[in-house]
């Protein structure tokens, strides 16, 4: 190969490269606003959540006590690799959403042994969370669109996360609507709140913690 051809090869590649990252860095929104499409009401909203509401959502975590992590409505994975940085070795990410298409989505996406995503609903938690083995889980962060599922279904979902949560371990939502707020304050001991401005929409964010104070 000659000099001049060896630099066209080059540029070849690097712009296959690019248009490689670039596609993989677009597709989870073209899944994700597809799933939407698909079903408005399950998905709830066109945006993924920003990077603020991410850590403001996991900032109250104790990572060191989390063994277990559960996660409804994933979606694309906005969360999870971010769940999955803090988490410990020995520790697990269940995931469970509705829609196969986001479950397979992270299935191929995420390669991580702590990681499992399973198809079906939130109401299930119990079931899942016994699937794997453990007694409890130690939070449970939840990306539903509580306000907009089907009658009862909020009220079931929010009870059965009572139960699978251990003694001082806490239900974690973000929420544009109260809906999922003012369900929390009925159902736990305790709440702790906070608002995340910087978010399309802003949103609500509510911890409800299982026990009048965390077990030290
Ligand atoms: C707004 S999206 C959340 C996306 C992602 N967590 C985020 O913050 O960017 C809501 C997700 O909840 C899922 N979902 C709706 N009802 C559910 C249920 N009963 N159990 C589990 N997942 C459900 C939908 O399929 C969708 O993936």
């Amino acid at each position: 190969m000659t000099g001049n051809q060896l630099a066209k090869q080059a540029t070849r590649n690097a712009s296959r490269g690019l248009l490689r990252n670039l596609r993989r860095a677009i597709r989870p929104f073209g899944v994700f606003f597809q799933g939407f499409l698909e079903n408005p009401r399950m998905v709830g909203s066109i945006i993924p959540s920003s990077q603020v509401t991410i850590d403001a959502m996991l900032e109250q975590v104790d990572w060191q006590r989390c063994h277990l992590f559960v996660e409804y409505g994933p979606g694309v994975g906005t969360f999870c690799p971010h769940i999955l940085d803090r988490l410990p070795s020995g520790g697990r990410l269940l995931v469970i959403d509705t829609n196969p298409r986001f479950i397979e989505y992270l299935n191929r996406d995420i390669i991580d042994p702590r990681f499992h995503a399973v198809h079906g609903s939130a109401a299930d938690v119990e079931t899942f969370v016994e699937q794997l083995g453990a007694a409890h889980a130690d939070y449970v962060l939840s990306g539903l669109p509580i306000s907009t599922l089907p009658d009862g279904v909020a009220e079931t979902i929010v009870d059965a996360t009572y139960r699978v949560l251990r003694h001082g371990g806490a239900f974690l939502t973000y929420q544009f609507r109260p809906t999922a707020r003012e369900l929390t304050q009925e159902r736990f001991d305790r709440t702790t709140r906070g608002f995340v401005f910087r978010n399309i929409p802003p949103c609500l964010l509510t911890w409800g913690w299982k026990g009048k104070r965390s077990p030290t």
